[in-house]
């Protein structure tokens, strides 16, 4: 005839699957009885109702009918008191909730150029603007790592982040756009040392996991300059529904947008609308419209998609260098671009 100890012994190979621990262990064994080789006790489930309670009863049957001297096997069903239930599943749970279950964010839309300089970031922080102006939620992920240049636009000091129990928070620009760079990361002591380690292996992917950015309707994300690697990267990594292109008149605009399209559909993301920045200057005193840079590629870069996306013309404005340059771009008045606010505005 088997002790309790050897019953209690056998009860603990049978595992919950779902808790992934055995039923000893959660003290789930109650009342056990060994008499005249009859064995009973109770099987104190999490909820009465437990989807699993007849499958462990199976296996801890199984288990105890099998040791020597056992005639039978009495298995009634109790359930655990809320505490004990707490308890119980309290240990299990994992201690860091993931952080993005907190995170509401309607649309992410990526702002991408074949190079650097040409207004990438700036075009990134004037949809941020305009979207904010028409009482968007919104937020921008610079994800130019080795250029952040968000807050510097938005005048955000660096270092300036805070976390909380759950995450990093972003900082927030004077109209109320969150921001998250590595130029505000890299000099705050505390959030450091949480940072730098992962920073190096997958902080794009961090930006978005482990920061608290709440309900949004828009995250702009200002990518790495190029149409290679370091973007792409980006952009697979990310819940990513759409891409922004920037040119200017001075590169080879239309291969930038080729190549872009051609990499943005191997992996299924469409082009939402292309900026040719820079494309004119309007003069002050006249009025009239001169092509510093050359002649728009307007037309060619609409005939690279089947089904052109909006191209708008953003004329070279000295203001818009002034007043990023002084952290002021909330400032700016950039009426050309409503054409693309307008479609990331849309309801999907
Ligand atoms: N339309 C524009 N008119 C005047 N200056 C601009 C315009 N677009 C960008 N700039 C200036 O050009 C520089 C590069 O722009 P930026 O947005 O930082 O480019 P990128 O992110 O592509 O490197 C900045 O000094 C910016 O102020
Ligand atoms: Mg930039």
């Amino acid at each position: 005839m088997p002790t309790q100890n050897e019953i209690m012994q056998a009860l603990s190979r049978v595992i919950d699957p779902e808790l992934g621990r055995n039923l000893v262990e959660l003290n789930m064994i109650r009342e056990l009885k060994v008499q005249d080789g009859r064995v009973s006790f109770v099987l104190a489930l999490t909820i009465p109702a437990c989807p699993l309670r007849d499958q462990l009863a199976r296996e801890a049957e199984r288990a105890v009918s099998t040791l020597p001297g056992v005639k039978s096997v009495e298995i009634t069903f109790g359930a655990m008191t809320p505490e004990e239930r707490q308890a119980v599943l309290g240990r299990g749970q994992p201690a860091m909730p993931k952080l993005n279950q907190f995170n509401r964010v309607e649309r992410m839309i990526a702002v991408m150029s074949g190079k650097g300089g040409v207004g990438k970031s700036s075009v990134t922080a004037l949809l941020a603007v305009a979207l904010n102006r028409r009482g968007k939620k919104v937020g921008i992920l610079d994800a130019d790592i080795t250029g952040p240049s968000i807050p510097k636009l938005f005048g955000l000091p660096p270092g300036g982040l805070r976390g909380s129990e759950q995450g990093i928070l972003p900082a927030a620009t004077a109209g109320g756009i969150r921001v998250i760079s590595t130029n505000l990361l890299l000099q705050a002591e505390d959030t450091a040392v949480i940072w730098r380690g992962p920073l190096i292996s997958s902080a794009i992917q961090q930006f978005w996991t482990d920061v608290l950015w709440g309900k949004l309707d828009m995250l702009l994300v200002d990518l790495p300059p190029g149409t290679s690697d370091a973007a792409l990267t980006v952009v697979q990594s990310l819940p990513i529904k759409g891409v922004i292109l920037v040119t200017t008149p001075q590169e080879l605009a239309t291969m930038v947008v080729r190549k872009a399209a051609h990499l943005l559909e191997q992996v299924n993301i469409p082009v939402v609308g292309v900026v040719e920045n820079m494309s004119y200057f309007r003069c002050p005193e006249c009025g009239s419209m001169h092509d510093l840079f050359g002649p728009s590629h307007l037309n060619e870069i609409t005939a690279a998609f089947a089904s052109p996306p909006p191209v708008v013309r953003l004329p070279l404005q000295p203001s818009l260098a002034t007043l990023g340059d002084s952290g002021q771009i909330e400032r700016a008045e950039i009426g050309e671009l409503d054409a693309l606010v307008e479609i990331l505005t849309e309801p999907k």
